[in-house]
């Protein structure tokens, strides 16, 4: 690929036109994609005619079946063909008819879901017969219509709501397949968990399973905007909004609700919790419901985010003080609107007093006037409130070091617990500060005896590489969900308390913000789609370990082929690892931008401002003292037995030493290291081990299907140039603050590194980067505004061999700069920088590599690099590095 050259202005107009489609998202380094792309879009679309042509004339047009495009749309529900003959005959003994006890819509889309996937994964199409056939057949129904046809067939009476049945019985001397349930969501759900064993292969004979959900409240929030953006969204668009108001083609949030609904998620917040007041209006009420339409059969229940200030800013009155009669007066006719449009309105999300967001505070009220105010209104239509426990103050004075934002949930949250009502639910992030790599879990979650509580995840990857990088997340939130409190001096692990089973709460459950988009496959990564799989399946059962989850998802989403399932599995389950050991280890955050991307390295930015997402690194040391001894007494939040934990330098675990204690750069952790030599041993070891991935996924080449290979393939290079950034940006930033050299000799030392700005330079100049430790050297280079292209030239001096170049530049996102490199007069690359990087300067988010492999140099080989700038973005190198070459690297 290195070696090709086809033209450097043809490939730019191929690479225009194809813009806006996969390219926008498609990180640089792809450039082989396009061709691949428009053969498969050829081939798919021959194979869509001849489906279509089949379809018509087998009249099964109404049931809807995906052709084989591997774009992730289906998600883990591909139902792939079991084409292995010996495989297939185990589902022979599967009746060759369904019969729905009910008329219900969900029923309906039940049936039609198991004669879709059955199809699919065995080739058969199930007859749906309405009335009891003279043969064997998977009987759909709830226990009530069970009870009413069969009632000689023995029912389970504990199974909770939503948990269902599948059990082998002989009906009428016929064997039938049951699977039943209290409701027919759970039905719905049976079906799900039938057709996942069979495309995991598992055997179905004698079946008798019965599964219930950990706890009653499963969502997902989706933080879109009106105007069809979603706040720390990845992957495109909102699937509900555009200019203003819901989408008029609604079929992918329709498709969304299916996804959700097979790992038993049943809630959906549609709007931004930052919400805009606009979603209360009268007008809108019925586009919501026409969201609500395309959720019901799938029983996912709509709910949304709305802003305490509503009464004011869309009822007109002079005031939003929930004490206020006629506040109340205005949510309960509001939400009896609501209803009237919606009658299975779920409730609604809550943030106020927060980052900006009004709140009860404006009138001296607490969280529990404003949440009681909403729950009352919508008390008697069984709907319920969400009020979220990210309240905190962004502008504490950084200079006082008892300041604590770590404290804030706690501290406000706690004293009001038994003053929520019944149908409130407070939504706690899992940590105490923001989403973060790695933080202890809220001490809140142990606070609130007699109030319900579920506690927000975040699926997005916001903090967490944004989907460019590979971030697995169940093995995060086991971390937290399995962490036992032990609260009233029992064992109370956050998954009981959680589901509201330590202290019996009626509601309880699980959140996860999840921020799908418009992107073919949901979430912009094709691996990523795991962490919203994982996030089901542990609000199902949080006991299910993350590897029991990434060989799961990993067998549904790319089949069962053992080495693709030890690979993936084993990739997945090392990634968040790898991008805590490459970003933030030792619990001192992500220790990214924080004030704008959350994206690349931005170390200072923590620091000297009111967010309170301090580190505290000085030339000494670094970490938040946060014990009750001599810190901010955050410690002091947490039941006794766990406060012992955290409370001494000693006890801490070393992968939150930093999140506890301030300490010295030379203090010794539990793993025998100095803090300082961890820091830099684990971004190395990050990056080296973000390499591993590419390899990893290379050896699954011819294993996975084309499209989806390139498509990990790309973002997986990408990462491990980002990781290599993160190193490099962290050590050298510590290495100049504590002066402490690394014992290994790597940091501020690159031998097989040429610096751009020592190049010899035609029309580029040297630039300043800002923060510096984000580009090598602190500087760059930029060609001159003016110009046409710039050159920048450096001679090989090193013996012939084969070597590959990775030059490492600047995507921005306002401007589409091209690059080509050439060895003497010989063309070895070119590339366009149009990825779309949350970067508009030279930074830790924008800088990306482009490795050029299989090169043959010899000494005296004079490389130049072209850059052609366009718009504001002004062809910005950093440096070159050469490395002998392998071919199977
Ligand atoms: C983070 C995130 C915001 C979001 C907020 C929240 O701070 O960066 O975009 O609004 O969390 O959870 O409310």
């Amino acid at each position: 690929m290195a070696t090709r050259y086809r033209g450097l202005y043809s490939k730019m107009r191929a690479k225009k036109a194809a813009r806006g489609t996969w390219q926008a998202h498609a990180p640089s380094g792809t450039s082989h994609l396009g061709l691949h792309k428009r053969a498969l879009f050829i081939l798919l679309w021959g194979h869509a005619m001849k489906y279509f042509y089949l379809s018509f004339c087998l009249g099964l047009l109404t049931l809807p079946v995906s052709v084989a495009a591997e774009d992730g749309h289906d998600a883990w529900l591909r139902y792939a063909s079991i084409d292995a003959a010996s495989m297939r005959a185990h589902y022979d003994m599967l009746p060759a008819t369904t019969l729905a006890l009910g008329d219900s819509p969900t029923l309906k889309t039940t049936q039609a879901e198991l004669i879709r996937g059955v199809r699919g994964m065995l080739g058969r199409t199930l007859r749906a017969d309405a009335n009891f056939p003279h043969e064997g057949a998977i009987v759909l129904g709830t226990f009530g219509d069970v009870k009413t046809t069969l009632p000689a067939i023995n029912l389970p009476t504990s199974l909770r709501e939503d948990g269902f049945l599948l059990k082998t019985v002989v009906v009428k001397g016929f064997p039938c397949l049951l699977i039943t349930a209290p409701n027919d969501r759970g039905v719905l759900y049976g079906v799900f968990a039938l057709l996942s064993k069979i495309a995991r292969h598992q055997s179905l004979t004698g079946l008798d399973e019965a599964q219930q959900p950990s706890a009653p409240i499963r969502w997902v929030n989706e933080w879109d905007n009106l105007n069809g953006s979603i706040e720390r969204g990845y992957a495109g668009g909102s699937i509900f909004f555009e200019n203003g108001s819901v989408r008029a083609d609604l079929t992918r949030a329709g498709d969304y609700a299916r996804i959700l609904a097979s790992v038993g998620i049943n809630g959906c917040t549609i709007n931004n919790v930052n919400a805009d007041p606009r979603v209360l209006e009268d007008s809108f009420l019925p586009q919501l419901a026409r969201v609500a339409k395309v959720f019901r059969p799938w029983g996912v229940t709509l709910s949304i985010s709305v802003d305490m200030s509503s009464p004011k800013v869309v009822g007109g009155l002079d005031t939003f003080d929930p004490l206020d009669p006629h506040v109340a007066e205005w949510w309960q006719k509001k939400v009896d609107a609501i209803y009237k449009q919606i009658p299975d309105f779920g409730g609604v999300v809550v943030k106020a007093d927060s980052e900006g967001r009004l709140g009860p505070s404006t009138y001296g009220r607490t969280p529990a006037d404003a949440a009681n105010v909403i729950a009352r209104a919508l008390k008697p239509h069984g709907g319920v409130v969400f009020y979220r426990a990210f309240v905190y103050n962004h502008h504490l004075d950084w200079r006082d070091p008892k300041n604590d934002r770590a404290r804030a949930a706690y501290d406000i949250f706690h004293p009001l617990d038994g003053k929520f009502d019944e149908n409130v639910i407070i939504q706690i992030k899992y940590g105490p500060i923001d989403f973060q790599v790695r933080e202890p879990a809220s001490p809140l979650l142990a606070g609130l005896h007699s109030t319900n509580e579920a506690i927000e995840l975040q699926i997005t990857q916001e903090y967490l590489g944004q989907q460019r990088h590979l971030c697995f997340l169940p093995s995060l939130w086991k971390e937290v969900l399995d962490f036992d409190m032990h609260a009233d001096g029992r064992s109370t692990p956050v998954k009981e308390l959680v589901a509201g089973r330590s202290w019996h709460r009626p509601l309880g459950g699980f959140v996860g913000v999840a921020d799908v988009g418009m992107d073919a496959n949901w979430l912009g990564h094709p691996l990523a789609m795991a962490n919203l799989y994982g996030f089901g399946r542990l609000a199902w059962d949080p006991n299910l370990s993350a590897g029991a989850i990434a060989e799961e998802w990993t067998r549904l989403t790319f089949g069962n082929d053992p080495v693709v399932v030890r690979t993936i599995t084993a990739m997945q389950l090392t990634s968040w690892h790898i991008y805590e050991s490459y970003t933030g280890p030792l619990g001192a955050g992500t220790l990214t931008n924080i004030l704008g991307s959350h994206y690349g390295p931005g170390i200072e930015s923590s620091e000297r401002n009111g967010w309170g997402q301090w580190h505290r690194a000085d030339h000494e040391g670094i970490g938040m003292d946060r014990s009750v001894a001599t810190g901010t007494g955050y410690v002091g939040q947490y039941p006794p037995a766990a406060a012992k934990l955290y409370e001494s330098t000693k006890a801490t675990p070393d992968a939150l030493l930093l999140f506890f204690h301030h300490v010295p750069y030379t203090y010794v952790l539990h793993s025998g290291k100095t803090v300082i030599q961890h820091i830099y041993d684990s971004h190395y070891e990050g990056a080296d081990r973000a390499q591993e991935l590419v390899r990893q996924w290379k050896s699954l080449d011819g294993h996975v299907d084309e499209e989806r290979y390139a498509a990990v393939l790309a973002r997986l290079n990408y990462q491990a140039g980002h990781a290599i950034v993160w190193r490099d940006a962290v050590c050298t930033w510590f290495f100049r603050l504590s002066g402490i050299a690394d014992a290994h000799g790597r940091v501020d030392h690159y031998p097989d590194r040429i610096e751009a700005e020592g190049m010899q330079l035609q029309g580029y100049s040297p630039v300043e980067v800002t923060p510096s430790e984000t580009a090598s050297g602190g500087k760059a280079i930029e060609c001159a505004a003016q110009e046409q292209s710039c050159e920048a030239t450096f001679r090989f001096d090193r013996p012939a061999g084969w070597y590959e170049l990775d030059v490492e530049y600047f995507d921005q996102n306002n401007g589409e700069s091209k690059f080509r490199v050439l060895v003497g007069n010989q063309e070895v690359d070119e590339w366009v920088a149009s990825d779309h990087l949350p970067a508009t300067k030279l930074n830790g988010d924008s800088s990306a590599r482009r490795r050029i492999t299989g090169l043959a140099l010899r000494p005296g080989d004079e490389i130049h690099i072209q850059g052609f700038p366009d718009g504001e973005e002004h062809a910005p190198l950093d440096y070159v590095e050469i490395h002998t070459w392998q071919r199977d690297q």
